[in-house]
Parts: structure tokens; sequence; C-alpha cells
């Protein structure tokens, strides 16, 4: 499987701390069948802001102690980018990065309270850009939960969505379980990543969630989630699927 959202570098975010911590995440990681690991720390949300050089370097040691660690785990670059005035103009100078640096695709994670005025505006300038925005967590979106309407609108303009997979399970509370379920089974799920920010609370761990959605959606569209459409998402060429 592919998880496309994840705290997996240390010491940039409110995920884990140090190297050990990482690695043992992508043990979890490696033994729910996950081989592919998009590391998207938080950026310009203005707590954290996790640079592209940093985040590139890291991902490189990360690599590197896997290797040695004997860990069949890929990490690649990305960012989970805050919405943000300025975000057509940080891709464009490559002070945020897009998935996989493939210039065509970003995790970008709008506020949970609300979706400000102007929201579809800027989606409309980063459609412009020809960048796909994938957005982070919906289930979690308090908007989300109460109105599908915005995000059916947003799905139609080319934007794609991403839920939890800790939702699915529960742990977020039932709010998000029903809101994650209600967007499955109306189609209006791209991708389940794990957003993991530990080995122990919130670990990377997929394939329970994988389970519980194929019952709503049949085995092949849940796989999907975790397998053809991420694959597209890192993926320097091909285009992605719409809808699942
Ligand atoms: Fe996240």
């Amino acid at each position: 499987m592919i998880d496309i959202h994840s705290h997996i570098l240390p010491s940039l975010d409110d995920g884990p701390e140090t190297f050990e911590e990482s690695i043992e995440m992508c043990r979890i990681a490696a033994e729910d069948g996950i081989t592919t690991i998009v590391a998207t720390p938080h950026s310009k949300d203005g707590v954290y802001e996790a640079e592209s050089d940093s985040i590139v370097k890291s991902v490189k040691e990360l690599n590197l102690r896997l290797k040695e660690a004997q860990i069949e785990v890929e990490i690649l670059p990305g960012a989970e980018l805050h919405l943000n005035e300025t975000l057509v103009e940080s891709l464009g100078n490559g002070e945020a990065l897009t998935m996989n640096n493939n210039k065509k695709h970003i995790l970008l994670e709008l506020p949970f309270l609300f979706i400000p005025p102007g929201t579809d505006k800027l989606i409309g300038n980063l459609r412009s850009i020809g960048i796909i925005p994938i957005i982070a967590h919906a289930e979690r979106i308090t908007f989300f939960q109460r109105n599908n309407k915005t995000l059916e609108q947003l799905i139609k303009s080319g934007i794609l969505v991403q839920i939890t997979a800790q939702s699915l399970t529960g742990f977020f509370g039932s709010r998000e379980r029903k809101c994650a379920e209600k967007l499955l089974k109306h189609k209006m799920v791209h991708f389940i990543a794990s957003d993991a920010h530990s080995a122990v609370r919130r670990p990377p761990i997929l394939s329970k969630a994988v389970e519980m959605a194929s019952r709503i959606t049949g085995k092949e569209e849940a796989r999907a989630l975790v397998f053809e459409n991420p694959r597209q998402v890192i993926s320097l060429q091909s285009e992605t699927k719409q809808g699942t």
C-alpha cells in the first residue's frame, strides 16, 4: 500500500522527535503492508514551517537509515500545506512542495471549523496553474460533516479527497467515522491515508480501515484508495484517475 499523508519525519512538526521514532513507525507501516510513504510535514500553517530543503534532506537521511535497518519502506518528499493566500506563489518559487515533487498534486489542509471565504477562488487559482489539491482528512472538517454539497462542488472543480484510516476505525469519534462512511458511500473519496504522527497513538496503519471501507465500497474500490490512486499521485508522469 501507499500512504500519502504521514508525519513520519523527525523534529519538523508534531510528528516523531527522533529518527529512532521515525524508524519504529516505518517498521509498523511495513508490517501492515505499506511499501511507500509520502512524508507530509505541516507546512505554512503559522505554527510549523517545515522548509522544502529540510524535508528533502530528512527524507534522504531516513531512507538511508531504513536501508541500514533493512526495513523495506520508501519515503518520498511532500508536505501538508495549510490553506494560505500565498500558496500559488510558494508553489511557483519552490517554497512549497508538491507530492513527490510531481509539480501536480498538493496535500491541502483546510481549517477544521469553517471554510474561509475565497477558498473556491484560491482552489481555482491552483487549478489554473495545473495543481490538483488533495483535501486532507475531509471527514474531520466540521463543515463537511454537516454538508456534502460544498465538497461535491469542489470535487467537480477537480480536487481530490483523502480520508483518515483512524476515522474509519473510530479513533476520532462517531461524527468523523460517520462522515468518512458517508463520503465512501457517495463515492467522494480518492484516498485513505494514515495521517500518522507516532508509533502508538496515531500509527501508520491502513489495513483495518481498508477492510472497513471494503464493506461499504466493495474490495476493488477500497483497494484503489491505497494502491492505484496513490500510485498515480507519486508517479511523475501519468494522469490521476478521478473518482473511485
Ligand atoms: Fe496531517
